[in-house]
């Protein structure tokens, strides 16, 4: 699909078809694009944990607010971000040259060893451009999607059972659209969004 098709297609949506369902094989072909996407040094802070089941669905719709999109979706997925990453510099870096491996991994735990707000932002980041993957692969499938933040993020936790090093950071609902595309929501002018040279430059018009 065209990645202008794409963008255009892909709306937050809130009424699924319950009755619709996500096989495994279209989980693999979705994460094996979600786990493309950039991370800082390639650290790969996302694990994704998918909710199928209808009564774990119900409990994670009550700890989101309510929204019923959480209940009749086909899959839940919680986008998980790992606070710890930068530990994991070895791993991700294999079969390079030590030398190489001992520079990057001094440079990460630089930036990262010594302050919990950039570990934490850094989880973030990686999960949400992941997070943005996936919507736009649901999208590509035929799929509909949704972000969702709006959820108690120490009850998601309990009951996805996520460990302490990793942070719940965006919900996906996907599914099958029960309706018609809702109407596509307003975007601030182009000329307020982007700014040329300087943040208090001229906007792009
Ligand atoms: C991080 C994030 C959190 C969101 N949280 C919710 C939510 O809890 N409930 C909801 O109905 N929509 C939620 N949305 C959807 C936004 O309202 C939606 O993306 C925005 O209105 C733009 O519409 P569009 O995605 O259809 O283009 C969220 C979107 C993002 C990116």
């Amino acid at each position: 699909m065209e990645f202008s098709t794409l963008v255009d297609l892909r709306h937050s949506v809130k009424e699924y078809d319950s009755s619709a369902t996500i096989s495994d094989d279209q989980l693999k072909s979705l994460f094996a694009r979600v786990v493309m996407s950039p991370s800082a040094f390639n650290l790969q802070h996302w694990t994704f944990v998918v909710a199928r089941d209808p009564a774990l669905k119900q409990e994670l719709q009550a700890a989101a607010l309510g929204q019923p999109q959480v209940g009749s979706c086909s899959a839940v997925v919680m986008v998980c971000g790992r606070l710890d990453a930068h530990t994991g510099v070895r791993d991700v870096f294999q079969g390079a040259p030590d030398e190489v491996v001992e520079k990057i991994d001094g440079i990460a735990q630089h930036i990262y060893g010594g302050s919990e707000q950039m570990q934490r932002d850094e989880a973030i980041r990686g999960a949400t451009l992941a997070a943005m993957t996936l919507m736009y692969a649901a999208t590509d499938q035929g799929l509909q999607s949704g972000g969702m933040i709006g959820y108690d993020p120490d009850a998601v936790t309990r009951l996805l059972e996520i460990p302490d090093n990793y942070i719940p950071v965006m919900m996906v609902v996907l599914g099958t659209s029960n309706g018609d595309m809702p109407p596509r929501s307003s975007r601030r002018p182009l000329d307020e969004v982007v700014k040329l040279e300087k943040f208090s430059g001229a906007g792009l018009s």
